[in-house]
């Protein structure tokens, strides 16, 4: 069985006093929840003074991004070693902010994650369309060919370090949602997609999320499609309520 993830991506957002109110108030509402596996994801600036707040709390830690290189002249960019460093656990990698806006490619996002898990973090993998690739009828190439380029190199052993997050670009931030089928037919995709590049048993075991326009009115609905494990939350992981009630919810 897979354990449920539900997992917030804060962006760009918050000063450091909204990002320590923000997790303490998690901290208050969940306790300690056990069967869902929590985590946020925050600004690189905040995630020491996140981490002092969250420390006697299961909620997880995770940045937005994270540097191939262990250290050097590399000016701006972050290691895994420092995000270990600052207690992280999760690393999210080839968001479609950083593919669209940035310009990230699917080499770059392939080279990120092999230094992330082995320097002992846990990716999750962003995947999704464009509006104009759905409606071309390209999102499973789209999403078929990001998976294989960014997993390049991962072995079975490895992949389990991975969380795939599908998050149709159309979706994001827009307050539309995927259809709670159009998300399944995705994911069931991925998971078979997995099953022949790790075999069944091992695509069986990876948590794959759904991202995009989550929130507490569609959590239910999201989560009970077979192959929707988690969720990854952008909006809705700002405010305490929303964030706690869908947790609450998967839970
Ligand atoms: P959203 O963002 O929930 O605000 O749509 C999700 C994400 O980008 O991870």
């Amino acid at each position: 069985m897979r354990k449920p993830f539900i997992a917030g991506n804060w962006k760009m957002n918050t000063n450091n006093a909204e990002a320590v109110a923000l997790v303490s108030g998690l901290v208050e509402q969940l306790g300690e929840i056990a069967t869902v596996d929590v985590a946020v994801c925050v600004p690189f600036v905040y995630l020491r003074a996140v981490a002092d707040t969250l420390s006697s709390s299961n909620i997880a830690l995770g940045a937005q991004d994270v540097f191939y290189e262990d250290n050097g002249a590399f000016t701006g960019e972050i290691s895994c070693r420092m995000l270990k460093d600052a207690c992280c656990t999760y690393v999210i990698i080839g968001h479609s902010e950083r593919r669209h806006i940035i310009g990230e490619t699917d080499e770059l996002i392939n080279r990120k994650l092999h230094t992330a898990i082995s320097g002992g973090l846990l990716p999750i993998l962003c995947v999704g369309e464009l509006l104009e690739q759905r409606q071309a009828d390209e999102t499973n190439e789209i999403v078929t060919g990001q998976i294989k380029k960014g997993l390049e190199g991962i072995d079975a052993e490895k992949i389990l370090a991975v969380t795939v997050a599908y998050e149709p670009v159309w979706a994001i931030g827009t307050g539309l949602t995927a259809t709670a089928r159009q998300a399944q037919e995705v994911h069931a995709m991925i998971r078979s997609l997995l099953g022949e590049m790790y075999g069944r048993d091992t695509a069986e075991q990876i948590r794959i999320q759904y991202g995009g326009s989550a929130k507490p009115a569609n959590t239910a609905e999201l989560m009970a499609n077979p192959d929707v494990d988690g969720l990854l939350v952008g909006g809705a992981s700002l405010k305490v309520e929303d964030f706690s009630a869908m947790i609450r919810t998967v839970a």
